[in-house]
Formats: structure tokens, C-alpha cells, sequence
């Protein structure tokens, strides 16, 4: 029987959210390296997605960053190989993870946010190539 999967509707469920979600990053064959040679401090790391993600879906103010420009970064100092496959990759743990763990509207939310974001953070990544 499937079990019963509750919505996501705090600040510990997006916690829970990205630690998993990570732990499926890091592991990952194909862009694994690109998060384990960039982040140095997982602590902090997984804290300021936590506030990402919370800020994307209650609207809080604690995420400081600037996600274009640190993209942008990670992809030049991998020499500009960042294409749609690692896009594609990121977006399908990311999916999983959701599936996984939670049920409901703020699943479908963070999906969809998820893949607009990732358009828009490979178009300027693109643009910053030239
Ligand atoms: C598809 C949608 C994606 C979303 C929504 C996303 C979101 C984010 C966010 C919010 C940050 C924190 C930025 C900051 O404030 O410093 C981040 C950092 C990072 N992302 Fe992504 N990301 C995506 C795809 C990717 C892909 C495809 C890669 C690589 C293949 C990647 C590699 C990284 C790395 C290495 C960092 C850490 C940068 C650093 O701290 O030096 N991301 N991402």
C-alpha cells in the first residue's frame, strides 16, 4: 500500500527537502563533481537553500544571494560545459526527491518554479558566455 504523504508546509519539510535532495546530488555520476569541488561548507550551503526554497514558497526574507550570478560563476570556472543535459539531470532529482517525500499543491509549485528558474539561470549563463 502506498504510503500517505503529507504537503510541504514548513521551514523543517524544505530542510528535510534539500538535505535529501543533495545527498542525491552529490551522488549523482554525472554532476556530482560540480557541487562536491564547489562547496566547500555543506552546513551552510544546505542552510542558505533552506532559505531559498522557503523564501520561493512563504515568502520569508532570510536568503541574501544572487543565484544568476554564482551559476554563472560555477560554469566558467568549469570552463562553460554546462549545458541542458545537467539541467535536465538537476531537475529530475529534484522531482523525484518532491515525489518522494511529499503530496500536494506546493509539490506542483516547487516543480514548476524549479524548471523556470533552471530556464532562466541557463539563458543567462549562455549570454555570459559570449
Ligand atoms: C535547474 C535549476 C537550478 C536551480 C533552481 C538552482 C538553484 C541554486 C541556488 C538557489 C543556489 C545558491 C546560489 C547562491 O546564493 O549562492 C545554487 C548554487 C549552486 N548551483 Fe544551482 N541550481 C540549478 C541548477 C544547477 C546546475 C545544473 C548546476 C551544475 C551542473 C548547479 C550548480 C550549483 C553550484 C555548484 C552551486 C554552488 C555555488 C557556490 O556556492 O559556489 N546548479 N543553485
Amino acid at each position: 500500500m502506498k504510503k500517505e504523504l503529507k504537503d510541504i508546509t514548513n521551514r523543517e519539510d524544505i530542510s528535510l527537502l534539500v538535505r535529501t535532495f543533495y545527498d542525491k546530488i552529490r551522488a549523482d555520476q554525472e554532476i556530482g563533481f560540480y557541487f562536491n569541488e564547489m562547496i566547500n561548507d555543506w552546513d551552510e550551503h544546505l542552510d542558505k537553500l533552506t532559505d531559498f526554497w522557503e523564501m520561493n514558497l512563504f515568502g520569508n526574507k532570510f536568503y541574501k544571494g544572487n543565484p544568476l550570478e554564482a551559476h554563472v560563476n560555477v560554469d566558467k570556472h568549469f570552463g562553460g560545459k554546462i549545458g541542458p543535459n545537467e539541467f535536465g539531470i538537476w531537475l529530475n532529482h529534484w522531482a523525484q526527491t518532491l515525489d518522494e517525500l511529499f503530496e500536494g499543491e506546493n509539490v506542483d509549485i516547487l516543480k514548476r518554479r524549479a524548471r523556470k528558474m533552471g530556464t532562466f539561470i541557463y539563458m543567462g549563463m549562455f549570454n555570459s558566455r559570449s
